[in-house]
């Protein structure tokens, strides 16, 4: 990975195919995870993989993609449909900071990626730990 002056964050931490990497290993995870896996309403989780890829590849500074296939991404609003319970986010979390482990980014990215996931996991919570809405 060799980064140049003026590279996005995208670029630094090494573009598409670290977000492939990351969501991949991610997906592996939930596809192990019963309980989460329930939330996620196709029996192939590949689409889903590619929309949460686009998302991320977008968010830190990649194409915009996501947005051109989906729309504004009003993150809340996408996941009224599925109980976001405080368990639930931990097990999102659980997943998604083991594929981050699995990509041995430097220090200052590693960080600042896993801060956004912590609070944007938290920001989407919508339901409490019986599944009844907030
Ligand atoms: C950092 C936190 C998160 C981000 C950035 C994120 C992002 C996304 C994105 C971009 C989508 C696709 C939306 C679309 O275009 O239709 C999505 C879908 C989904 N998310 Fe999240 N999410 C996060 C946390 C969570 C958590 C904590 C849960 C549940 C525990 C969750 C469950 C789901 C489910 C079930 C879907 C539907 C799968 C699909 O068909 O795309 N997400 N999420």
């Amino acid at each position: 990975m060799t980064a140049q002056p003026g590279d996005s964050f995208y670029d630094q931490v090494g573009g598409h195919e670290t977000f492939e990497a990351l969501v991949h290993k991610f997906y592996e995870g939930v596809a192990q995870d019963p309980t989460l896996r329930a939330l996620y309403p196709e029996e192939d989780l590949g689409p889903a993989e590619g929309r949460l890829r686009m998302f991320l590849e977008q968010y830190f500074g990649g194409p915009n993609t996501y947005s051109q296939q989906r729309g504004h991404p009003r993150l809340r609003m996408r996941h009224v449909h599925y109980a976001v319970t405080p368990d639930q986010r931990d097990r999102w979390m659980r997943h998604m900071l083991a594929a981050m482990d699995s990509l041995d980014l430097p220090e200052a990215h590693d960080a600042a990626m896993r801060d956004y996931f912590t609070r944007a996991a938290d920001m989407l919570i919508n339901a409490d730990e019986e599944g009844n809405p907030l």
